[in-house]
């Protein structure tokens, strides 16, 4: 007689919803060293932020530039925000070629279940992004002053988001490697949590 599996077992979730899930904590701790920067009490504080977002940015820029990655995500190399922000520290006066350190986070490796882990972490914070850029408004500041990164894609910020996750979750990646697309993501968290908690006043 065949025997039922149980149903966590039969129903696997797409890569895209098993990341948010895993990493639920890591995004709340990440939100709050973000807020702790206080980003939009004003121009100094978002200067803070955006230092944050730059050295995130350039960690992120060899996986952009990927060409086995570019094979899955077909827009990927448009997806890359670092250009953005260069341009928003510039619009600021913060000095974009300094490299921003983040003492204890691990260096991005080879591996590509690993970058697959760290991309989802930097177009889902684009997702996120929405409400970053509504408070950085009140700065003055736009898409064509100092919050270009924060800025939604001409497609709009669901859909940007949506064709990235159907993308991701169209990879045919053996259930092996999911552990270490979480441990990417993580990784990623880590990443900005170290980056932001020097610059904290
Ligand atoms: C650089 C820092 C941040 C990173 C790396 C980041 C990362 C992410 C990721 C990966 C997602 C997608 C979750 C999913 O799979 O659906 C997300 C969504 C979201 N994030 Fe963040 N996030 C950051 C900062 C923030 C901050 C500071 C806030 C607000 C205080 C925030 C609010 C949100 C919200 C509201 C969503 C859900 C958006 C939606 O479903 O429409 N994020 N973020």
């Amino acid at each position: 007689m065949e025997t039922v599996p149980p149903l966590e077992q039969a129903v696997v979730q797409p890569l895209s919803k098993r990341l948010k899930h895993a990493t639920r904590e890591q995004h709340e701790s990440v939100d709050r060293s973000i807020m702790a920067l206080r980003p939009f009490d004003d121009l100094e504080g978002y200067a803070r932020f955006l230092r944050v977002q730059q050295g995130f940015q350039q960690r992120c820029l060899p996986i952009y530039r990927h060409p086995r990655l570019a094979d899955w995500i077909s827009d990927l190399t448009l997806r890359c925000r670092y250009a953005a922000v260069v341009r928003d520290c510039q619009d600021l006066g913060v000095d974009a070629e300094q490299w921003q350190k983040a003492d204890g986070a691990a260096p991005l490796r080879e591996a590509l279940p690993h970058l697959l882990g760290w991309l989802y972490v930097n177009e889902g914070s684009n997702l996120g992004a929405a409400f970053l850029f509504k408070r950085a408004a009140e700065l003055g500041l736009s898409a064509s002053h100092g919050a270009r990164h924060l800025a939604p894609s001409d497609e709009g910020r669901g859909l940007h988001w949506r064709n990235f996750t159907q993308q991701l979750d169209a990879i045919p990646l053996p259930e092996a490697d999911i552990a270490q697309v979480i441990g990417g993501a993580k990784e990623a968290f880590a990443c900005v949590e170290a980056l932001a908690r020097p610059l904290v006043r």
